[in-house]
C-alpha cells in the first residue's frame, strides 16, 4: 500500500482489522480481491494497494546486521547461476535482506536453506524473510559453519552463497553438498578477506573463479542538466564466483 515511495507499507491482502506499527489500525476487507491500483482513504491521505516489487520487499525488512546492497546481492545471484525451481545453500542470514532476493529468485518451487550461527541474527531474518511472504520457500538453520559442515544430502545444492567474516572456513564444506558444475559464491568486504578466500578456492580445486566490484554512481536527471551525482557510496564489498566441477583430474 503506497502514497509514494516515502509512505508505503508492506501488508497481507487479508480480512479484518490490522495494526500498523506506529501508525494505527487499518481494515482492508473491502479490497480484499481488487485490482492491483485500487484506492483507500486512510489516515487523512488516500493510498493505493499495489502488489509489491522485489524492491518494496527489501526496503521494509528491519535491519540487525549489516546487510548486502541491491546491486551486489544481484551479482551475487547472477554468480550463483540460482533460478525458479533452484536449492540454494545461504551462509551467514543476517537480516534476511540476500535471502529475501535468493527466495524471490528461486520461486516457489525453489527451496533457500539459510544458515546463521547466531539465533538472534536467524530470528530477525526469519520475521523479515515472513513479511516479504516467502516464508514456505526458507529454512532456516542455526549451526556454525565452519566449526561444524553442512547437515545437508551430499550434492544436493546448486550454489552455495556466504556473507561471512571468514568465508574461507565455507569452502572445503560446500564441496560435498554442491552438485558439479555448482557455484560457491563468496561476498568479503576487505581484500584481504578476499585474497585468503580466493587461495582457499584455489587449493581446494575450485575453477572459474573470478572475483569483481561493482560500482554504483547514481544519475541526476535535469532538463539540460543531467549529470552524476555528486556523492556516491565509495565501497561495499567485493564478489567472487566459483564453480566446482570435481577438483583436480
Ligand atoms: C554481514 S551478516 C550477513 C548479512 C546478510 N547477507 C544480509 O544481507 O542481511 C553476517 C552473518 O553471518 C553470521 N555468521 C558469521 N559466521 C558464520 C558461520 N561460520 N556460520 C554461520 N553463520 C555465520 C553472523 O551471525 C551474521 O548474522
Amino acid at each position: 500500500m503506497r502514497r509514494g515511495p516515502v509512505d508505503s507499507f508492506l501488508l497481507r491482502l487479508t480480512p479484518g482489522l490490522q495494526v500498523i506499527e506506529g501508525r494505527g489500525t487499518l481494515d482492508l476487507t473491502a479490497v480484499v480481491g481488487a485490482r492491483p491500483g485500487v484506492e483507500i482513504p486512510w489516515a487523512g491521505a488516500t493510498y493505493r494497494i499495489v502488489r509489491p516489487q522485489l524492491s518494496d520487499r527489501l526496503a521494509h525488512l528491519r535491519r540487525r546486521a549489516q546487510i548486502v546492497t541491491p546491486k551486489d546481492a544481484a551479482f551475487l545471484w547472477y554468480l550463483a547461476g540460482v533460478g525458479p525451481g533452484s536449492t540454494v545453500v545461504e551462509v551467514g542470514a543476517g537480516s534476511g535482506a540476500l535471502t529475501v532476493l535468493l527466495a524471490h529468485a528461486v520461486g516457489d518451487a525453489g527451496h533457500v536453506i539459510s544458515y546463521d550461527r547466531r539465533p538472534d541474527f536467524r530470528d530477525v531474518a526469519e520475521r523479515n524473510v515472513a513479511a516479504a511472504g516467502f516464508a514456505s520457500r526458507v529454512e532456516f538453520r542455526l549451526r556454525p559453519i565452519g566449526e561444524q559442515p553442512f547437515d545437508l544430502d551430499p550434492a544436493s545444492a546448486g550454489a552455495v552463497i556466504a556473507d561471512v567474516p571468514a568465508p574461507w572456513e565455507i569452502v572445503p564444506h560446500a564441496i560435498p553438498v554442491l552438485v558439479p558444475g555448482g557455484a560457491l559464491v563468496l561476498y568479503t568486504p576487505t581484500y584481504n578477506q578476499l585474497e585468503h578466500a580466493v587461495r582457499e578456492l584455489r587449493s581446494h580445486g575450485f575453477e572459474e573463479t573470478r572475483s569483481v566490484e561493482l560500482l554504483e554512481r547514481a544519475l541526476h536527471v535535469g532538463d539540460g542538466g543531467t549529470r552524476p551525482d555528486f556523492e556516491m557510496l565509495g565501497h561495499t564489498g567485493f564478489l567472487t564466483g566459483s564453480r566446482w566441477f570435481g577438483g583436480r583430474r
